[in-house]
C-alpha cells in the first residue's frame, strides 16, 4: 500500500504539480488548499500523513500554528515547510516544534524527492518505535497477569496503583516461577517511566568484580583488560527503571555502594573521577529469605528498607489454583500459534490432575508443562501422556523423559522436550545424586560458586545432604 503524503498548498496548479510529481514516484498525495482543509484531514479524517509537505504561508493563517496543534495531539509524521520567505524567527521555531527541513520556492523535483525521501525514513523509523512501544505497552500491562482468584485481583490492583505513583524503590518477593519478572515488566511499561529504558541485572549471574563494572560502568584502562569506556546498568537505566533480579544474590560491598548511589542519585564509574547524576527508579526481586537474610547480617538492612519503600508478595500459584481455569487456555493458545497445533479441549482427567498438583515450580512450571504437551499432541486434546506429574512433591523429583545417564555422561533431548531450565535441573540433580548430594563437591565440579548452587537448589527445590 503506499504511503500517504499531505501537500498543504493554497497555489492550486502549483499543488497538482507537486501532487502529480509525488505520485509519480509511489506516493498516495492528497492535496489541502488551505490550513482549514489541512486541519480537517489530520484531525477528524485521521488521514495520518507519513510526510507533510507545507507552505508556511496559507490565506488563513500560518501553517506552523497547524504544526503545533498537530504535534498537541500526538499526530506524528515528519513536516517539510516550502517557503518563499522565510525568515529566521520563523525556522527557529519551525525547528524547535520538530519540523523537518526548509525548501525554498521554487523548489526542483529532484531536489524535493530527495528531501521527501529523507523524511519519509525518519517517519518510518519513529512509526515503527512507537508501534513497538504500544505493543509492549498492551502486552506489559496490569492484564497481563492473568487469574481471577481474589489474590490475582490483589496484585493487579496493586500493579494499577502502583504505576500511577512515581516511586523510587520496590521489592517484588515470591517464590520461583510467580512472575516477579513480569510483574516488573509491567510495572515499567504502565508506570510514568514507559518512555524510558528497563535494564534487567541478574545480581547471581555474574562474579562480584565483574559486576561492579557492569553495574557502575568503568573509565578505560580502569583495570587489566578494561579496554575503552563502559557505560555502566545503572547509566543506562537513567530516566527509566533498574530491575535488580535475585537482589540478595548481591555481595555486601557492592550493596553499600549500589545503597550510596541511590542516596545520592549520582554514580562514578570504575576508575572515574566525574560524577555522573542518575534518576532512575529501583525494582528488585528476590525470594522471601531476603528478611532472613537481613535479620542475619548477610544483606545490609539500610539498603533493604531503602528499596523495600514498597512490596509486593506475589501469591503461589497453588494458593490460587482457580487461576489454572484462565491460565491453561491463555498458555495453550499461546503455544498453538507458535507450533501451528490446534488442542482444544483438555478432558476432565487432566484438569484433575492439574488441580491437584502442587506447583512447586509455580506459573513457569505449568508454562513448560503446557509447552511440552502442546508441542508433542497429535491432535485437538491435551495429552495426559505427557504432563509427567508423578507425585506429591511434583517435578522435585525424578528425570526428566528422555534424558538418560550412563558413567560420566549425561544425555538430554533436543527435540523440544525439555525447557532450558528443565535441563538445567536435570543437570544439577545428576550432579549432585553423583556427588552424595554435597554442595560443596557439585559447585567444584560445576566450576560455580556454592552460594549461587544454593540459589539454584532452591530454585528448582532440589535435595542436598547439609
Ligand atoms: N499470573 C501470570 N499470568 C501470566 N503469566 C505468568 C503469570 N505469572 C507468571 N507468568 C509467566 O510465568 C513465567 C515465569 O515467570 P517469571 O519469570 O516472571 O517468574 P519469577 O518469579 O521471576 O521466577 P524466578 O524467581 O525463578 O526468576 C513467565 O513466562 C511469566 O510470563
Ligand atoms: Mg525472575
Amino acid at each position: 500500500m503506499p504511503d500517504t503524503l499531505l501537500v498543504i498548498e493554497d497555489e492550486r496548479l502549483l499543488g497538482a504539480e507537486l501532487c502529480a510529481g509525488l505520485a509519480a514516484s509511489g506516493w498516495d498525495a492528497v492535496q489541502a488548499v488551505d490550513l482549514a482543509a489541512a486541519q480537517r484531514l489530520l484531525c477528524e479524517r485521521n488521514l495520518e500523513p507519513l510526510v507533510v509537505l507545507a507552505d508556511m504561508n496559507l490565506p488563513d493563517g500560518n501553517a506552523l500554528d497547524l504544526l503545533e496543534q498537530v504535534r498537541g495531539r500526538g499526530i506524528a509524521g515528519e513536516w517539510i515547510f516550502l517557503t518563499a520567505y522565510g525568515g529566521i524567527p520563523e525556522s527557529v521555531r519551525a525547528l524547535k516544534l520538530g519540523a523537518f527541513d526548509f525548501l525554498e520556492k521554487p523548489c526542483e523535483l529532484e531536489r524535493l524527492q530527495m528531501v521527501v525521501a529523507g523524511a519519509a525514513r525518519s517517519a518510518r523509523a519513529q512509526r515503527r518505535l512507537r508501534d513497538e512501544a504500544r505493543l509492549r505497552g498492551d502486552r506489559y500491562s496490569p492484564q497481563a497477569f492473568i487469574g481471577h482468584s481474589p489474590a490475582a485481583l490483589e496484585v493487579r490492583d496493586l500493579l494499577a496503583r502502583l504505576a500511577q505513583v512515581p516511586f523510587s524503590g520496590l521489592v517484588i518477593t515470591g517464590e520461583t516461577g510467580t512472575g516477579k519478572g513480569l510483574l516488573a515488566r509491567i510495572l515499567h511499561h504502565s508506570g510514568p517511566r514507559a518512555a524510558g529504558p528497563l535494564i534487567e541485572v541478574n545480581c547471581a549471574a555474574l562474579p562480584r568484580d565483574l559486576m561492579e563494572a557492569e553495574l557502575f560502568g568503568h573509565e578505560a584502562g580502569a583495570f587489566t583488560g578494561a579496554k575503552g569506556r563502559r557505560r555502566g546498568l545503572i547509566e543506562q537505566a537513567h530516566g527509566g527503571t533498574l530491575f535488580l533480579d535475585e537482589l540478595g544474590e548481591l555481595e555486601l560491598d557492592l550493596q553499600a555502594k549500589l545503597l550510596k548511589a541511590i542516596e545520592d542519585r549520582r554514580i562514578r564509574r570504575v576508575g572515574g573521577e566525574r560524577e555522573l547524576e542518575i534518576d532512575l527508579q529501583v525494582i528488585a526481586a528476590t525470594n522471601q529469605r531476603i528478611e532472613q537474610q537481613v535479620a542475619d547480617g548477610a544483606f545490609r538492612a539500610d539498603l533493604y528498607h531503602r528499596l523495600a519503600v514498597f512490596r509486593l508478595d506475589v501469591p503461589t500459584l497453588r494458593s490460587r489454583k482457580q487461576d489454572l481455569e484462565d491460565l491453561l487456555p491463555v498458555l495453550i493458545q499461546e503455544f498453538n500459534a507458535r507450533s501451528g497445533h490446534r488442542v482444544e479441549t483438555i478432558p476432565a482427567v487432566v484438569w484433575g490432575r492439574l488441580s491437584a498438583y502442587d506447583w512447586p515450580g509455580n506459573v513457569r512450571e505449568l508454562r513448560n508443562l503446557v509447552e511440552r504437551c502442546v508441542l508433542l499432541a497429535d491432535g485437538p486434546v491435551f495429552p495426559e501422556r505427557w504432563l509427567h506429574l508423578d507425585d506429591a512433591t511434583g517435578a522435585a523429583t525424578g528425570q526428566p523423559p528422555g534424558a538418560v545417564t550412563e558413567e560420566n555422561r549425561l544425555c538430554l533431548p533436543l527435540d523440544g522436550s525439555l525447557s532450558l531450565d528443565a535441563m538445567e535441573r536435570t543437570i544439577l540433580s545428576e550432579v549432585l545424586l553423583r556427588n552424595a548430594e554435597n554442595v560443596s563437591l557439585t559447585a567444584r565440579v560445576l566450576g560455580t560458586t556454592r552460594e549461587k548452587l544454593r540459589y539454584r537448589v532452591q530454585k528448582y527445590g532440589l535435595k542436598v545432604s547439609d
